[in-house]
């Protein structure tokens, strides 16, 4: 019997976007560490850099925003297909028949491009407050193209400008969802486009892979505890209670991070800045601190660090981003990640073509191999 490994140890390709370094804690986007631009870096800057492979001057900052800001708008005939989608359908499955639908109208070929890439970047956004707006039955609002891309997505959601704590925490958690090296929907968009297949028909298979909760998972656990603890006085004995019946507390502990995971310390940089102006901000605070002190009490040893889904679910809970919209919006972060895979493939193309062993009986009387 063959051993099924989900290709776990098996280079699929060199790339020079990423390097997760889970021994040290370490996430680096092209040379620079992840947590960095996180706190210091727009959304923008850091788009920039993965599709580029350097940090843009000032100019080219201006010009990216202007491009990005100009595609923000939802093509008429892509809002009148994703109308005509059933309520029932997800809000990644309206991503992905939008991505198919824009692919095809804009008759793209091969080899993909950096335009194409910063069209989608630019658009996602529009569709998921689009479609998410229609489904509560509210107004739409249109793109706010001062606003950075961020800000203008809460803006686009809620319909009021947000504050700006908000939009700088939703920018890192945003950046720090961009990339995260060979994961499956990124490795399913590069398998795509390996074929000479086209930018859409790749990010339509990475949502596709994105979709399913062992990877884009929402972070609900985490939100149902901190709603459960709901204030700081609550943490204390309500994770004592949880830890002496053998529960685990959501957020913390990773498979490959046994040091911090460099995603949660950066999230946790940035909301410990918005403390004072939040206050579920200074609750995921609390029950962090919390957490690891009991942590180290009933599981002495065992290098308990707290995890990016406990912040990534204190910040979005926090900008009041609907549960239903954790995944899409993750999304939105990793759409460059994706993209910036798909080019650098582009750039190296061979067909992804792996054997299989077969494991299933032969013909019982099979001449050809005699
Ligand atoms: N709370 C309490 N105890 C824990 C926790 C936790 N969050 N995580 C691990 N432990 C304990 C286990 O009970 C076990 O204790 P024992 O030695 O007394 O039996 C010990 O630590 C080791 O646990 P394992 O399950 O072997 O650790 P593993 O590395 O396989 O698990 C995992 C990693 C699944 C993330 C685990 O830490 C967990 O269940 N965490 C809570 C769920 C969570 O936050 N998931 C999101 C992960 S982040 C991500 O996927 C992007």
């Amino acid at each position: 019997m063959a051993k099924v490994t989900g290709f776990e140890g098996i280079v699929a390709a060199e790339t020079d976007i990423s390097l997760v370094d889970g021994e040290n804690g370490r996430l680096v986007y092209r040379g620079y560490l992840a947590k960095d631009l996180a706190i210091e870096q727009s959304y923008e800057e850091v788009a920039y850099l993965l599709w580029n492979g350097q940090l843009p001057e000032q100019d080219e900052l201006e010009q990216l925003h202007m491009r990005l800001a100009n595609l923000r708008n939802i093509p008429e005939y892509i809002c009148e297909i994703i109308d005509l989608l059933p309520l029932s359908i997800s809000m990644m499955g309206v991503l992905q028949t939008a991505v198919a639908a824009l692919g095809d109208a804009a008759g793209v070929a091969w080899p993909p491009t950096l335009q194409q890439a910063e069209r989608l970047t630019a658009v996602l956004p529009s569709i998921v407050a689009y479609r998410y707006r229609k489904l509560n039955g509210l107004p739409i609002v249109e793109p706010d193209a001062q606003l950075g891309h961020a800000a203008n997505y809460l803006y686009m959601l809620t319909g009021q400008l947000p504050e700006e704590s908000h939009s700088k925490a939703l920018n890192a958690y945003l950046i720090l969802g961009m990339e995260h090296g060979m994961n499956a929907s990124t490795f399913a968009g590069r398998v795509i486009l390996s074929t000479q297949s086209d930018m859409n028909a790749a990010v339509c298979g990475a949502i596709g892979a994105m979709k399913g909760p062992l990877h884009g998972g929402a972070p609900y656990e985490v939100i149902a505890m901190l709603e459960e603890i709901g204030s700081k006085d609550r943490a204390e004995p309500w994770m004592r209670n949880a830890l002496e019946h053998g529960a685990r507390l959501m957020g913390f502990g990773h498979r490959i991070y046994k040091t911090n995971d460099p995603r949660a310390e950066a999230l946790r940089i940035v909301t410990l800045q918005m403390t004072g102006e939040d206050p579920s901000f200074e609750l995921a605070i609390h029950v962090e601190n919390t957490a690891i002190r009991l942590l180290e009490e009933f599981k002495p040893g065992r290098r308990l660090f707290t995890n990016v889904e406990f912040y990534a679910a204190a910040i979005l809970r926090a900008v009041q981003i609907s549960p239903d919209l954790f995944t899409p919006t993750f999304t939105l972060g990793r759409i460059v990640g994706w993209t910036a895979h798909i080019l650098e493939q582009a750039s190296v193309n061979r067909i992804f073509r792996p054997e299989s062993v077969y494991t299933g009986p032969m013909p019982a009387a099979d001449l050809s191999v005699i």
